[in-house]
């Protein structure tokens, strides 16, 4: 099966690999794995006071599509708010993407990572205040 001229330049390429220190406050986790092929996908972001991502990272130990698709959303929540984090769909990464079917669940991999890593940071602010 071909990737997409897009999934080659995010794997190959991948923005934002790493990871920042769980344990920070402004820091949100999400670790999440996919049934169907056990890939496993940590993506963490960082918000600032005003509510901003300002920064995200991922690492991911799966296919070619996993890796993109969270290269690309890592980018995708840079500058959004959590809310407007949220409502990033898988079917917008599998379109930029071009994922064939049988691919759209790493894609899934990537919207479920990001909102348990919301969810993270949600929980901590709010056992924080
Ligand atoms: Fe094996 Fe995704 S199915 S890496
Ligand atoms: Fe399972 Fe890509 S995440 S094949």
């Amino acid at each position: 099966m071909a990737y997409s001229d897009k999934v080659i330049d995010h794997y190959e390429n991948p923005r934002n690999v790493g990871s920042f220190n769980k344990d920070d406050s402004d820091v949100g986790t999400g670790m999440v794995g996919a049934p169907a092929c056990g890939d496993v996908m940590k993506l963490q972001i960082k918000v600032n006071d005003a509510g901003i991502i300002e920064d995200a990272k991922f690492k991911t130990y799966g296919c070619g599509s996993a890796i993109a698709s969270s290269s690309l959303i890592t980018e995708m929540v840079k500058g959004k708010s959590l809310d407007e984090a949220l409502s990033i769909k898988n079917a917008d990464i599998a379109a930029e993407l071009e994922l064939p079917p049988v691919k759209v669940h790493c894609s899934i991999l990537a919207e479920d990572a990001v909102k348990a890593a919301i969810a993270d940071y949600r929980q901590k602010q709010g056992a924080a205040a």
